[in-house]
């Protein structure tokens, strides 16, 4: 069974995104395994301490090795993703040892998000697309799912209820990334 590895660009509980991941996860059911990687222990990047790597980088870079596909759920902050899933990035960006590669090179990964905002992180998706191409995962980009004015779909607790169009377009991805990760599993 392949394993897919959620990476959340929030860290607060009632995360909308985390929200998404947990549809994702549901749709996905027994057809691969749906881990959600915690990273907030992860300190900031420094170089003073990147060698050897602090315990909670190891840990989130065993995650990532273990994992056949990367499925990213953004929020959009001003734009762009947020700076806890760069500094992560930039952790996971850079070899174990000298000499070595990185764990994201020739990763599958995807992207989906959900937003207040009219732009439904939209842009903040490019803009995470842009990295993660220069780190050499291999992204499928269609479909993603964006999902804007999640108010529209958000109760009074803050919890989140697709509407029947999103629910489709986010099987449709979930579909389409478990064919492109088995591809890569077999190659
Ligand atoms: C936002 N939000 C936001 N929304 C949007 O659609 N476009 C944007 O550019 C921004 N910018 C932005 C900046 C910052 C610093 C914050 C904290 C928020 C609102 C955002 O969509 C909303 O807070 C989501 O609920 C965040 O995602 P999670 O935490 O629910 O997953």
């Amino acid at each position: 069974k392949i394993k897919i590895l959620a990476v959340i660009g929030s860290l607060r509980k009632g995360s909308l995104n985390r929200q998404l991941a947990l549809e994702a996860k549901a749709i996905i059911g027994d057809r691969a395994d749906f881990e959600i990687l915690e990273y907030s222990d992860v300190p900031f990047m420094n170089e003073d301490i990147e060698f050897p790597a602090p315990e909670p980088v190891r840990r989130v870079r065993e995650a990532v090795k273990a994992a056949d596909g990367i499925w990213f759920f953004t929020p959009e902050y001003n734009h762009f993703f947020s700076g806890v899933l760069k500094n992560l990035i930039d952790w996971l960006s850079r070899p174990e040892s000298r000499g070595k590669t990185h764990v994201l090179d020739g990763k599958p990964a995807t992207i989906s998000g959900v937003s207040l905002g009219m732009s439904g992180t939209t842009v903040a998706q490019d803009h995470l697309v842009t990295l993660i191409s220069f780190l050499n995962m291999d992204v499928m980009n269609v479909p993603r799912v964006a999902i804007p004015y999640a108010m529209n779909y958000t109760d009074s607790q803050g919890k989140l209820a697709l509407s029947d169009e999103s629910y489709s377009f986010l099987k449709s991805q979930a579909d389409s990334f478990i064919d492109f990760v088995k591809k890569h599993v077999q190659e």
